[in-house]
């Protein structure tokens, strides 16, 4: 073939492709999508990624399909997504741990939370219980603290891996008491919560959503809540800063986040799915149920979310090395 008219061809065939992008991003989604959650099945951010993945893919008008890809806090699901086709069909449920802490706690990770990803919206926040085994002899959080520091190093915390919120929070409470636990890691909350209902662990910190059943049922006792303020489904336990840490709160906030490159058209296209959903106060009444906390609707988007990020990985870099959070 002539120079001229390989060059023709080929520059004919780049144009047939960019044609075709825009066309098929104004026509997403046309299969279903797949959302990673990178802990196992069962836990808080499973049960939440469902729960707003079956209202949205009634507005998207395809299935939105959960796959847990769990282990090390969360950094192997988020390192897949990050490497995933950016075609609109794979997403990652990001959160407050692989996606705002994680860069300040591993050295080597395979992803970074604000270059790697297109941030879509972000979810309501989700505050934490301190639950202990139902036979443990600390009837609340001062006490816990101070059976920590009569047996260092035999107090039990399990948690959804180093990096997790159950891992970080544990971490905070224990640098701020000046104790000592042993931080167990599990392939999510939902495993690890079945150990503190077992009586193998002393304890954990879980999220509200998932942690609230259990409570009720006295499979486990609750001794303290993370938020600013007590919840309404607990009114009787009260926060780790009226108690033992003033100040201290914390609640898991998370994010559903697209591979960089993923076209403007569709991540707008399910921002907008979700905005719509968050608008329906019996669906959000649902989530408020289970003590998540709602945010303005300006919170909820795409470029909330991206600045969000960004300020949390700032923010956790401080926060780690204050609390002396390692994985080592
Ligand atoms: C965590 O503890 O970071 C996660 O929320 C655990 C989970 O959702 O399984």
């Amino acid at each position: 073939m002539q120079p001229f008219a390989a060059l023709l061809r080929g520059s004919l065939a780049i144009a047939a492709l960019i044609a075709a992008a825009p066309a098929h991003a104004q026509n997403w989604p046309t299969r279903p999508i797949t959302w990673i959650v990178p802990f196992a099945a069962g836990g808080p951010t499973d049960a939440l990624a469902r729960t707003i993945a079956d209202r949205v893919s009634r507005e998207v008008g395809q299935s939105i399909i959960i796959e847990n890809t769990p282990g090390a806090g969360g950094t192997i699901g988020a390192a897949k997504a990050a490497r995933a086709a950016a075609d609109g069909y794979t997403m990652l449920v990001g959160h407050m741990g692989y996606m705002g802490a994680a860069p300040a706690l591993y050295k080597k990770l395979a992803y970074d939370p604000v270059k790697d990803f297109a941030p879509v919206f972000r979810f309501p926040d989700t505050p934490m219980v301190l639950m202990v085994r139902k036979d443990h002899p600390a009837r609340d959080v001062k006490a816990l603290i101070d059976y920590g520091r009569q047996h260092p190093g035999k107090l039990f915390i399990s948690n959804a891996g180093m990096g997790s919120t159950s891992h970080l929070i544990a971490a905070m409470l224990a640098s701020s008491a000046g104790i000592k636990m042993t931080l167990v890691p599990y392939k999510g909350a939902g495993p690890a919560l079945i150990d503190v209902i077992g009586g193998q662990v002393d304890g954990m910190f879980d999220q509200t959503n998932t942690a609230l059943p259990q409570i009720t049922e006295a499979k486990v006792r609750a001794l303290a809540v993370t938020s600013a303020t007590r919840v309404a489904q607990l009114k009787d336990v009260p926060t780790i800063a009226e108690t033992v840490v003033p100040g201290f709160e914390a609640a898991t906030w998370y994010g559903i986040y697209a591979p960089k490159g993923t076209a403007p058209a569709a991540i707008d296209r399910m921002q907008q799915a979700y905005l719509k959903v968050m608008k329906d106060k019996a669906f959000t009444d649902r989530l408020a149920a289970q003590a998540i906390q709602m945010l303005p609707a300006d919170k909820y988007t795409a470029t909330a979310l991206g600045k969000h990020t960004e300020a949390e990985v700032a923010r956790w870099k401080v926060l780690a090395a204050k609390a002396n959070i390692s994985l080592e």
